[in-house]
């Protein structure tokens, strides 16, 4: 049997390749000159993370990311001591790394994150910016490169965990959306390699499925397995097999919507 043809790892570009669909880019440098914190919700696979590579790069920041879990404690951002040989030593954590060297702290997912992590995060989000270290009796005062990032998809949370409105109103927000067609296309056709009216096909797609978000999914396709489905067909593989493997099964697990989805993929692709 032929092996299959394995694509080249996308390249290392710097900064990492993100085309701007709504004025994104401006604000987010705006939130940087001005000290403030960003906030970014949106449905998963949207550009969310690479949006984020892409600003520290621009901006010449480096960038420590966080994904938040609901084990996540304050000292986990803030740092700890451990035990080396005998001795206790102070070992920072990426917050604390992150306002010490003026660079980008991106929480992902920050919903996720314990209650007693908000407590940190304010005096770190409000004009004191400051990061109090209760266990070393620091207090840092974040330099004006420092800038903290959070992210969250509004879809799958449920009310328990959504931040407190004294935690959201210390951020600027951002909505991230799926992007136009034509501009998605671009982006899966630049990511994987494959022609651009090919893309579009399987963009059109991905927005049919979308329709059915609330409906019969969750979540509907993201940019990130249109980008999947493009890739395994630039590399070979037969395009409905890709369609299947990429934009069908990992949307459910349910074989009635499954068919459906499979009769969306056949009407949309005629
Ligand atoms: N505007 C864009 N420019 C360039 N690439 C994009 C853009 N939007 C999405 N992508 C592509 O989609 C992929 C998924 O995006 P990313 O990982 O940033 O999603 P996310 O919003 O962080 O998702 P999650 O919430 O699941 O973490 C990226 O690896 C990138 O290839
Ligand atoms: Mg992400």
């Amino acid at each position: 049997m032929a092996r299959p043809s394995i694509l080249p790892a996308p390249g290392a570009d710097d900064p990492p390749f993100y085309r701007e669909t709504a004025g994104e880019c401006e604000l987010f440098e705006r939130a940087f000159r001005n000290r403030m914190p960003l906030l970014i919700k949106g449905p998963t696979g949207c550009g969310k993370t690479r949006f984020v590579a892409h600003m520290a790069a621009r901006l010449g920041r480096p960038l420590y990311t966080v994904a938040c879990h609901d084990d996540l404690t304050a000292a986990d951002l803030t740092g700890r001591y451990l035990l080396k040989g005998g001795d206790t030593v102070w070992a920072d954590g990426p917050l604390t790394r992150a306002v010490r060297d003026g660079a980008i702290c991106y929480l992902d997912e920050v919903v996720e994150a314990r209650k007693d992590v908000t407590v940190v995060l304010h005096p770190v989000t409000d004009d004191r910016r400051t990061l109090p270290l209760e266990r070393t009796g620091e207090i840092l005062h974040a330099p004006p490169e420092f800038m903290l990032v959070v992210s969250y998809n509004p879809g799958y949370q449920n009310v328990l965990k959504s931040l407190k409105p004294s935690t959201r109103q210390r951020f600027l927000a951002l909505e991230f959306s799926f992007p136009q067609p034509e501009v998605e296309a671009a982006i899966v056709a630049r990511e994987s390699g494959l022609a651009q009216e090919r893309c579009a096909a399987l963009v059109r797609l991905a927005n049919a499925l979308r329709e059915l978000k609330g409906k019969d999914l969750d979540e509907g396709a993201s940019t990130r397995l249109v980008i999947y489905c493009a890739s395994l067909i630039k590399a070979g593989m037969r395009p409905a097999d890709a369609v299947v493997a990429a934009l069908i099964e990992p949307l459910t697990d349910d074989p009635d919507v499954r068919q459906g989805l499979l009769r969306v993929a056949d009407i949309a692709l005629g």
